[in-house]
């Protein structure tokens, strides 16, 4: 679905304002996050780290983690801020697929300057689907 230059903007500026709650007193390194939802509502998220390093989520996932705990799973587009144009990481790549192959991702700098717009595929080609025929449950005992 094409992005207005209004959602396209709103989206931006609900990242950068997210990137300023984020909780990242170990990197110092903040990211805010927003999806488009097909209803047209905008979820943000922002990085929240941990002194236990690998219990830190990243923005996009908390994003995409409110969205489906308050009952949206159908993304449109997802606009990240940082302070250097950054990509989002592997992890949040796949996560994204889970919900939206075919989600538009637009790279933001920490002013809302909009660097790249990109569709998910290309940043995550053949991503994991969970699928009948990727599983085979006959060889798991019941
Ligand atoms: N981070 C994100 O929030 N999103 C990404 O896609 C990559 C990294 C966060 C995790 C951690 O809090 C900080 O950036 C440094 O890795």
């Amino acid at each position: 679905m094409a992005l207005s230059p209004d959602s396209r903007e709103r989206l931006i500026q609900a990242a950068v304002a997210a990137r300023k709650r984020a909780y990242a007193p170990y990197s110092g390194y903040q990211v805010g996050a927003a999806l488009l939802t097909i209803g047209n509502t905008i979820i943000s998220g922002c990085n929240v780290e941990n002194g236990v390093y690998p219990a830190t989520i990243c923005a996009e996932r908390t994003a995409v983690v409110k969205a489906v705990s308050d009952g949206s799973q159908k993304f449109i587009a997802i606009a990240v801020a940082t302070d250097d144009g950054a990509y989002p990481c592997g992890i949040c790549r796949q996560t994204l697929y889970e919900f939206a192959p075919d989600l538009v991702v637009l790279i933001a700098d920490s002013s809302g300057r909009l660097i790249a717009e990109t569709p998910l595929i290309d940043l995550l080609p053949h991503g994991f689907r969970l699928n009948a025929s990727n599983t085979n449950r006959s060889h798991v005992t019941p």
